[in-house]
């Protein structure tokens, strides 16, 4: 079964077509970073237009790239939320009219889980159960993963989601945007000894994270430095910085193993390309004998194999799962937990 993939939920177009039989045919992206960084974040009306420009022309890449015709596409996935609900309409729009247009069958999946099934796209899948950590732009949760659809919820965010505690603190030291990235390298050349952040809620007890006091505490760092932050200061912060959250997410990733007795943890979303979250967990995984599992890092961020992935594992499981009624809707809120199992 081949399936079209169209994700569109904020500022990446992403077209893809995945085979049950083959896997991967073919995806392609493209991202508005450029054109959302003069404005220092994403611009929502600007992102639905740029998506209408870019769908098409993509998709026909990525048919020519795979040898495939349209005529091929056995059945349409897309991101039906969460997300901007502009950037999804448009997603889902053009998912509609293909589907419609070509007769065939349509599935709107959810974003988070195009994210946490993404690991199963690498060349040595988890099996399930596994713990997953899912650590993006908008979200920051633990999750027990029994299978497709079987989602148990073990902790969440209380405030901001670490790729927003990367992206606000990046701003502060302006490192411009996204700032995952650049207050990634950042820390690299930062002395780790310089300045201490707090850990949030390191010692809660349970698996809840909190980042919005990191924030601010690099803005009471920044404010120390009148006038420009020197690069070394820069550097420093974003050590500082990086520390605390790399240090918050290991620990409660190993009391999430811990509290569920599972050996295999699974790392999805943005920050998950993080190259000092990979060593940390990959040295803990070391040392306590559990396995971590991470997608490609091209698929850690928003992409549309992922959605095309998802949809292919739901009609695998369940045909039915598939509408034929072209009267598409989106879910800008969608709670994880309110998916049905495959
Ligand atoms: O999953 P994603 O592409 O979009 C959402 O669904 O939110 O995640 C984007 C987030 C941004 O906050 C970005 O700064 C962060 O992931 N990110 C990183 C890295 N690469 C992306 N954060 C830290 N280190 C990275 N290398
Ligand atoms: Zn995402």
């Amino acid at each position: 079964m081949l399936v079209l993939g169209i994700e569109s939920s904020c500022d990446e177009t992403g077209i893809a077509l995945y085979d049950s039989e083959r896997g991967l045919l073919g995806h392609a992206l493209h991202s508005q970073v450029a054109m959302h960084e003069e404005y220092g974040g994403v611009v929502p009306e600007l992102a639905s237009r740029d998506h209408i420009r870019r769908a098409l022309p993509l998709l026909q890449r990525v048919l020519e790239t795979s040898g495939a015709a349209r005529t091929d596409i056995d059945a349409i996935a897309y991101t039906q939320g969460p997300g901007l609900a502009g950037a999804l309409l448009v997603g889902a729009s053009i998912a509609s009219g293909l589907a419609l247009a070509l007769e065939r069958p349509l599935i709107g999946i959810h974003h988070l889980e195009g994210h946490l099934l993404s690991p199963l796209l690498a060349a040595d899948p988890p099996d399930f159960p596994f713990v997953a950590l899912l650590v993006s732009g908008g979200h920051t949760q633990l999750m027990r993963v029994d299978g497709i659809g079987r989602y148990e919820l073990l902790g969440d965010t209380l405030d901001d989601a670490a790729g927003e505690a990367f992206d606000k603190s990046a701003k502060l030291l302006g490192l411009g945007y996204p700032g995952g990235p650049a207050i990634s390298r950042m820390a690299d050349f930062g002395d780790p000894n310089a300045y201490q952040l707090p850990r949030p809620m390191l010692h809660s007890k349970n698996l809840d994270f909190s980042f919005s006091g990191l924030k601010t505490a690099v803005l009471t760092l920044v404010r120390q430095h009148p006038g420009n932050v020197c690069y070394q200061d820069q550097a420093n912060i974003a050590r500082a910085f990086v520390d605390a959250v790399v240090e918050v997410l290991t620990a409660k990733c190993l009391a999430a193993l811990q509290q569920t007795g599972l050996q295999r943890l699974v790392i999805a979303g943005g920050v998950g390309a993080n190259a000092q979250l990979r060593e940390a967990l990959n040295a803990a995984a070391q040392k306590r004998g559990f396995r971590v599992y991470y997608p490609e890092l091209e698929f850690c961020t928003d992409n549309g194999a992922m959605i095309a992935f998802a949809g292919a594992l739901r009609l695998q499981a369940n045909p039915a799962a598939a509408t034929r009624n072209y009267a598409f809707n989106v879910r800008p809120r969608w709670p994880l937990e309110e998916l049905p199992a495959a």
